[in-house]
């Protein structure tokens, strides 16, 4: 884990010199060249897109439902998390039944089969605006790259957070019989780092 967390270290500082020149062609692109071309840009955004929609990540990321979702191969049907769970505004269930009182926080992941999930954070759903369960890649991808609804990211913020957020080490590595989301993480932050450094784009523009 360790020796992961200091490649991806070393490719974001490899990537950030580019990244400081090529950081004005998000907001400049039409009179500064992008040092990703906007078809790599593309292309990365269309893998960042099938890890985003991935149940994995996306059965957290629902809107103002603030219902969690059951999805993805090993969950059968499509459907709302049993047992009545909701998130509330909070986003944790502050407002009903915590989701820290069965996604329990441990340094030791949950692996038996239908337990519930564990991380060495709190358990809590995306905030609403992050909504992708069942979205367009271009839906994602606008909501991605707009400042108003990204937390205020770039792409490298995004890029960072994404090494940062233990939540997304164990989308990679569920456990329990759970389909891993697609690629790895490293490939995955060399992904939205390309795809910040081309400006972004989106598949309808
Ligand atoms: C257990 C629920 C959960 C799962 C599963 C999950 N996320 Fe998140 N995600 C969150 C929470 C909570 C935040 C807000 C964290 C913050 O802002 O510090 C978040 C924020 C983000 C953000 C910040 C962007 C934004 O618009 O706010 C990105 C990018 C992201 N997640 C990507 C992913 C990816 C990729 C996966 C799957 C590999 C994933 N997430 C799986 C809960 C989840
Ligand atoms: C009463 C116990 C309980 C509470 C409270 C609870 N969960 Fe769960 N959760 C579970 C169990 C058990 C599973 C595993 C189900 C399975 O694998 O069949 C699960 C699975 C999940 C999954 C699916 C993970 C995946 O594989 O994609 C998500 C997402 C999730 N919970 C989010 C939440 C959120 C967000 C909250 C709080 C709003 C919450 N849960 C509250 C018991 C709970």
């Amino acid at each position: 884990m360790k020796a992961k967390t200091l490649a991806v270290a070393a490719l974001i500082a490899a990537t950030a010199t580019t990244w400081a020149a090529g950081e004005t062609a998000t907001t400049t692109a039409e009179t500064e060249a992008p040092s990703v071309s906007v078809a790599d840009g593309l292309e990365a955004w269309s893998r960042i897109y099938e890890v985003a929609s991935h149940p994995r990540c996306s059965n957290c990321h629902v809107g103002e439902s603030g219902i969690p979702m059951w999805s993805g191969p090993s969950y059968g049907k499509t459907r709302p998390h049993g047992m009545n769970i909701a998130a509330g505004e909070s986003r944790i269930g502050a407002e009903f039944v915590t989701c820290a009182t069965c996604h329990t926080r441990s340094t030791q992941g949950n692996t038996v089969a239908h337990a519930a999930p564990r991380v060495d954070m709190d358990w809590q759903l995306a905030p609403a605006q992050a909504d992708w369960f069942g979205r367009t890649s271009q839906e994602i991808c606008s909501q991605l790259r707009d400042p108003e609804r990204n937390g205020g990211r770039t792409a490298q913020d995004i890029a960072e957070h994404l090494d940062h957020d233990l939540i997304l080490h164990w989308a990679w590595d569920p456990g329990g019989g759970r389909e891993p989301a697609p690629y790895s993480l490293q490939e995955h932050i060399a992904d939205v780092m390309a795809w910040g450094m081309a400006g972004m784009p989106c598949p309808n523009g």
